[in-house]
């Protein structure tokens, strides 16, 4: 067994389900003492159970991250609870797939999906940027998209967040990389979720196991890489900044077609958009 992360603390949210839950188990067989954030007690549990049962050390913290007093409270609990915190993991999330034109009179989705993603996040991290910041030494992993470095349609409200959350997260690198803050942007491919499972003609897209999208959240705590990416992302990102026009129209016809493609061989219906 692995154990380069002996010692450390890594609090990762998100962790009671899907890729954050499988990224502590696999970050406390590393050795990590690893803190789980989330709303589903049992859940938390059941997986604190697992990684306990298994040698490893986990503590369970119970909150909903997109409530900023529960907020502020689990950063008081988790500072008291821990003399070092060496890597913060924000990876709690939620999704939302609908077109703008159905997204008119429903600020709300735009509203509760920065709520988690964005504010929930940054303002957990603003709570351990001090300790960072005194350790002189600290680390700060996001789970982002894919679908951030293409232009994808229908998940206008959840991208947003996404590449707002980005945008701070290099922010802090810029501002805080001399007093031994680094950060990492994840941009995961489509993983076989709960989050993904939501949408039926998904059922036929060929995926990442959550178990596989987790190795890339232990690589970006172990070896702090800025940017964790699939080929495809990468590629994608040089097409927009070369030829942004050209991509962009050509990703509506292609995107139509994958769902076209989805919604006959899942044999589920799909809305015409
Ligand atoms: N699955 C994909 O295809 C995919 C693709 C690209 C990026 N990602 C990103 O990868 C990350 C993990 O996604 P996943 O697929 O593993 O999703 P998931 O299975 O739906 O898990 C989401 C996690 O976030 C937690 N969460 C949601 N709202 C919360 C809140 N208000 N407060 C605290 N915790 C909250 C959930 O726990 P509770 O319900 O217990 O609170 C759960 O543990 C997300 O950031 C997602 O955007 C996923």
């Amino acid at each position: 067994m692995r154990t380069d992360l002996a010692g450390t603390t890594v609090v990762v949210t998100g962790a009671s389900g899907g890729i954050g839950a499988q990224a502590a188990r696999k970050l406390s067989r590393r050795g990590a003492t690893v803190c789980l954030l989330a709303r589903r007690e049992d859940e938390l549990d059941e997986v604190v159970g697992d990684i306990r049962s298994a040698g490893g050390t986990a503590i369970a913290y119970a909150v909903d991250l997109s409530d900023p007093a529960a907020t502020d409270d689990v950063v008081g609990r988790l500072l008291v609870d821990h003399p070092r915190i060496d890597t913060l993991v924000n990876n709690a999330a939620r999704s939302i797939r609908r077109p703008i034109t159905e997204s008119l009179d429903r600020m709300h989705d735009y509203e509760r999906t920065m709520a988690i993603n964005y504010f929930g996040a940054v303002r957990l991290t603003l709570g351990l940027v001090p300790r960072f910041v005194e350790q002189g030494r600290g680390h700060v992993v996001i789970s982002s998209s894919m679908s951030t470095q293409l232009p994808i349609p229908l998940f206008s409200a959840y991208l947003a967040s996404k590449a707002a959350l980005e945008s701070f997260t290099r922010s802090l690198s810029a501002e805080l990389g001399g007093e031994g803050v680094s950060t990492t942007v994840v941009h995961f491919p489509m993983v076989r979720t709960e989050m993904s499972g939501r949408t039926e003609i998904y059922q036929a897209m060929p995926m990442l196991s959550a178990d596989k999208a987790a190795d890339w959240l232990v690589k970006a705590v172990i070896d702090r890489p800025a940017r964790v990416t699939s080929l495809q992302g990468a590629a994608g990102e040089l097409g927009m900044a070369l030829l942004p026009g050209p991509v962009t129209s050509g990703m509506r016809p292609l995107f139509r077609g994958m769902d076209r493609l989805l919604a006959r061989r899942s044999g589920h219906q799909d809305k015409p958009r």
